[in-house]
Parts: structure tokens; sequence; C-alpha cells
């Protein structure tokens, strides 16, 4: 069979996510989360976000450029009491290629930026993509947890994960 080898995909960086997080940010991103979020696009790409205020959420998909720690195909969220699942059955930031999305609700748009609900990324977070959620393509009636379905107390490590407050 012949050996197909993708080799040298090069990705344009094409704007810069703003969050109040430094050194940690919560797993997922929080709707309610406090502080000033915004995806400032660079002005070469700005004309791309014509239309795109008619949504109200959209996928921002960026690269996780800070990541020190070991690359492994078996992980074990820091949230999930010790389960070890795959790399690819998990939302690890540390995967082969370190590409992260999170779905987002559109606040306002002014010029080349979106203002957006909470972003799990650190400040200076480099944009690879933008697109729009749409409901009748995106949404999934019948999506599942996997594997988290399986855990005790899903419904509590779910609180976590979305990083809800609660009192237990
Ligand atoms: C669990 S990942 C989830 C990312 C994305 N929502 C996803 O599902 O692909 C979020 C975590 O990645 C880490 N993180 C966020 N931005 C990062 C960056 N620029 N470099 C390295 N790690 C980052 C933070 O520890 C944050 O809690």
């Amino acid at each position: 069979m012949e050996n197909i080898s993708i080799e040298n995909i090069k990705f344009q960086q094409v704007g810069i996510i703003r969050t109040p997080y430094t050194k940690n940010a919560p797993y997922q991103p929080v709707d309610e989360d406090d502080g000033e979020f915004r995806i400032t696009i660079d002005p070469q790409y700005s004309d791309g976000l014509y239309k795109l205020d008619g949504f109200l959420f959209i996928y921002v998909i960026y690269h996780i450029h800070q990541i020190k720690q070991d690359l492994s195909m078996i992980v074990s969220p820091s949230w999930a009491n010790g389960v070890e699942v795959g790399v690819f059955a998990s939302r690890s930031p540390v995967r082969p290629n370190p590409i992260g999305i999170s779905v987002v609700r559109v606040k306002r748009i002014m010029n080349n930026e979106i203002f957006t609900s909470g972003l799990d990324v650190f400040d200076g977070t480099p944009v690879l993509d933008i697109k729009p959620y749409i409901k009748d393509l995106d949404a999934k009636s019948d999506a599942n947890n996997g594997w988290i379905d399986d855990m005790d107390d899903q419904e509590h490590l779910l609180l976590h994960i979305k990083g809800i407050p609660h009192d237990y």
C-alpha cells in the first residue's frame, strides 16, 4: 500500500485571544466567567468576520502554545479521579498537535474584535480559526458523555469540568 506521508503542514495565526488568565485557566469555557474575553483578528483577515455577528455562538480553534508537559497517548484528566483514557478520548491540552477548540457565546463584534463569554485559555493564545456554530448542523440531540457517563458522581464531576460553582 502506498505510504502517504503528510509533512510540512503550516498554519497561519489569524489573531490572538485576550483573557484574564496567565497561569491557570478553567478546564473548559465558563459561560458566566468574570473578566473580559476577546479575540483580536489580524487586520488582513478582518474582512472574514463579515456576517459572523448573526451567530450566537462560535467555535474558536487555537494553538495551545505554552505546553510544558510530556506527550503521552494515555492521559488521566485531573478531575477524573484517576481514570485513564486515550488522549483522543480526552480534551487534554497535551496532544500530538496541540490544537484546542472552545464553543463560546458572541457578545459583540467591533471592527476586528470579537467579545465573547469566558474562554479556557491563557492570555496571548494564538488563534488558528473561527467558525460559526450552526444550530441545525452542530447541535446533536442524542449526544452523550462517553466514558464520563460510566463514572460515579458524573453530575458532580461535570460541574467541576464546566467550572460551575457548587457547595459540595
Ligand atoms: C483542558 S484544555 C481544553 C481546551 C479546549 N476547550 C478543548 O477542549 O480543546 C484547557 C486547559 O488548557 C490549558 N491551557 C489553556 N491555554 C493554554 C496555552 N495557551 N498553553 C498551554 N496550556 C493552555 C489550561 O490549563 C486550561 O485549563
